[in-house]
């Protein structure tokens, strides 16, 4: 019959829909719920508690049958209480410490390790972090892993060493004197995005990458082949992950019964021309 057929709708919120992260993160929700004729709604909430409790609500009103939230803007014990309230299953992302509901991630841990190997490897020992304020879960993992590897070289790791700067291009760029301050060889930015940013910033400055400073990104979006030096990064699967979390959501919203599922996917380094070798 007809009713039973009809389309049905996933909520998506997302922190910035500038990031090209997030574009690719919804080309993979896209697909999965076209495939599964579903019609996902998303939204952009960043940092801004009032407008995602709005848009919850509206989600909740119109009857959507499950959320994706990749939007740390509220308190993940808060949305567990809403939307558990209305029956709605959600899927969690970025901020599932309390591995609540199903979950699907990558090895934060091991990605912050593996840049950190690659930095050290490389022979840079004064090095700055680029990392937000608000801290997800999953950033913090990356900057745990980041100084693991340092711990193992016996080098410290202090707060002196990271940079507080949103996880934008401006963020990058307006972190730019705080970061020549410190004069470190080497910066590990806790994405892209702020890596182009310090891109800019370096180069107003007469700077340039990788001989005054090497710069380190993380996700591997598109521009990060497209900017000069090409950004060496971790390779974030993020169509996958937009494509899984969808699965998992419909398989959970068709299937309330079904054991909670966890998905790991795979982290890669990619190196390209943006860190010097023995600075
Ligand atoms: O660039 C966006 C970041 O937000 C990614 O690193 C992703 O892991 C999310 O936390």
């Amino acid at each position: 019959n007809l009713i039973m057929r009809s389309t049905q709708t996933i909520g998506v919120l997302v922190p910035n829909l500038a990031n090209p992260f997030f574009s690719m993160f919804i080309k993979g929700i896209q697909l999965a719920s076209q495939d599964n004729k579903f019609i996902p709604i998303i939204f952009d909430a960043n940092q801004n508690q009032a407008l995602q409790n709005m848009y919850l609500e509206e989600l909740i009103k119109r009857a959507a049958n499950g959320l994706i939230i990749a939007s740390a803007t509220l308190d993940a014990n808060d949305i567990d209480r809403i939307l558990t309230r209305n029956g709605i299953p959600y899927l969690l992302f970025d901020q599932n410490d309390a591995q609540i509901g199903d979950r699907v991630w990558v090895d934060d841990y091991k990605g912050g390790q593996i840049a950190a190997n690659y930095l050290l490897a490389a022979g840079h020992r004064k090095l700055t972090l680029l990392v937000p304020d608000d801290i997800t879960q999953n950033i913090r993992q990356r900057i745990k892993g980041f100084e693991s590897v340092m711990t193992k070289y016996r080098l410290a790791f202090s707060e002196e060493m990271m940079i507080k700067t949103p996880m934008t291009k401006l963020g990058g760029y307006q972190a730019v004197d705080q970061l020549i301050a410190k004069q470190s060889t080497a910066v590990f930015c806790i994405n892209d995005e702020m890596a182009i940013g310090v891109y800019r910033g370096l180069q107003e400055r007469g700077l340039r990458v990788p001989d005054d400073i090497s710069v380190m990104g993380y996700d591997d979006i598109d521009l990060a082949n497209f900017v000069a030096p090409k950004l060496t990064t971790i390779h974030q699967p993020a169509f996958e992950m937009g494509q899984v979390a969808t699965e998992l959501l419909i398989e959970r919203i068709q299937n309330p019964r079904l054991p909670h599922q966890d998905k790991q996917l795979p982290l890669e380094l990619v190196v390209r021309d943006s860190v010097k070798s023995n600075p």
